[in-house]
C-alpha cells in the first residue's frame, strides 16, 4: 500500500513556448504521440499508488475537465459500431468517481503558489506534485521509485538529475551535503542560480513528495527568483526541520514545455511502441538522408 494517496497537478502555466498551438490548446493537451502530456503524468501517479488528482488550473483550460469526464456521444457510437478497441482506448481517461478535483489559480505567482492553492485539500499527509512538462521515460515510473525510498526517509523529497553547469540556471539545484546511491540529502536548495554560483549540478526536476509542513513555509514566503512564489525557497526552508532529499531516479527525462525536448520525447516514445517503431525507424534510417538543415 502506497503511503501517498494524493497528487497535485499545476496546470496553469500559459505554455508561450508552444504558440500559437496553446492560443486554444492547454500545454498539457498537447500530444505525444497519441496521447496528451496530462495523461502520461496521470499514469505516472497511478502507478505509484495515487488516487486522488488535484489538478490547479487557470481559465481557458476546460480542455482537460472534458479529457478526464466521460464523453456520453463518442462512447455511444463507438459501442453501436461495435468499435472495442477505440472505446478500451478511452479507458485511461476514466476517473473513478471524486477522483479528480479542479482548483483555480487566479494568478499566475509561480509553482509555489499553485501548491498553495491545494491546502485544503491535501489536509495532514504527505503529497506528490507533478509538473507534466517534465516527461520521464522509465520502466518503472519516477514517482514511484521515489515513494519507495521515500517511505524509508520521510520529510520532502525532489526528484533530481545531473545536468551539463551550462543549463543549470534553467533549474532548482541541490546544494549536497553526501550522497549514497541515488539519494543525496540536502543543505539547501536554491531555484535558478547563476551557472558560476550554483553548489552542485545537481538539478530539481518536476516531482516531488512534501510533507505537509511546506503549507506553512509556502504561506510566509516572499518572492523569489523571476519575482515568484517559488516551491523551491519554501522546500529550502525546511532543510534543517523535516528535511530533505534529492533521489536521481532511473529514466530518461524530456523537457516537454521546450519544442526541443517534446520533438525528442516523441521519436523516443514512437520508438517504444511495437505498431510504429519499425516502420519509423526505416523512416529515420533512411539512406537517401532526406533531413536538410535551415541554412
Ligand atoms: C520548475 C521549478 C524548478 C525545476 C523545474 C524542473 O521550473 O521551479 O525548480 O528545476 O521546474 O522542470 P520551471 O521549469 O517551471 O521554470
Amino acid at each position: 500500500m502506497t503511503h501517498i494517496r494524493k497528487a497535485v497537478f499545476p496546470v496553469a502555466g500559459m505554455g508561450t513556448r508552444f504558440l500559437p498551438a496553446t492560443k486554444s490548446v492547454p500545454k498539457e493537451m498537447i500530444t505525444l504521440v497519441d496521447r496528451p502530456l496530462i495523461q502520461y503524468a496521470v499514469d505516472e501517479a497511478r502507478d505509484a499508488g495515487v488516487e486522488e488528482f488535484i489538478f490547479v488550473s487557470a481559465a481557458g483550460k476546460g480542455a482537460l475537465e472534458d479529457y478526464f469526464d466521460t464523453a456520453a456521444a463518442l462512447e455511444t457510437r463507438l459501442q453501436a459500431a461495435g468499435k472495442t478497441e477505440a472505446l478500451a482506448a478511452l479507458d485511461c481517461t476514466r476517473m473513478a468517481e471524486g477522483a479528480l478535483t479542479l482548483l483555480r489559480q487566479s494568478q499566475p505567482l509561480g509553482l509555489g503558489h499553485a501548491v498553495r492553492q491545494a491546502r485544503k485539500l491535501i489536509g495532514d499527509e504527505a503529497f506528490a506534485v507533478i509538473l507534466p512538462d517534465d516527461v520521464i521515460k522509465s520502466e518503472k515510473g519516477a514517482l514511484a521509485q521515489m515513494v519507495e525510498v521515500h517511505r524509508e526517509l520521510g520529510g520532502h523529497m525532489v526528484a533530481t538529475m545531473d545536468v551539463p553547469r551550462s543549463d543549470i540556471s534553467k533549474y532548482g539545484v541541490l546544494d549536497v551535503a553526501s550522497e549514497q546511491g541515488r539519494v543525496s540529502r540536502a543543505l539547501g536548495l536554491i531555484e535558478k542560480p547563476r551557472a558560476d554560483l550554483a553548489p552542485s549540478t545537481k538539478a530539481v526536476i518536476g516531482r516531488y513528495i512534501l510533507d505537509r509542513s511546506i503549507f506553512d513555509q509556502l504561506d510566509n514566503l516572499g518572492p523569489g527568483a523571476g519575482g515568484e512564489l517559488q516551491l523551491t525557497d519554501a522546500i529550502n526552508a525546511d532543510v534543517s526541520t523535516v528535511g530533505v532529499h534529492g533521489f536521481t531516479f532511473d529514466g530518461q527525462r524530456f523537457d516537454c514545455g521546450s519544442v526541443q525536448g517534446y520533438v525528442q520525447a516523441t521519436t523516443a516514445f514512437a520508438m517504444d511502441r511495437a505498431d510504429l517503431q519499425s516502420e519509423y525507424a526505416a523512416f529515420l534510417n533512411e539512406k537517401r538522408q532526406p533531413f536538410r538543415l535551415v541554412a
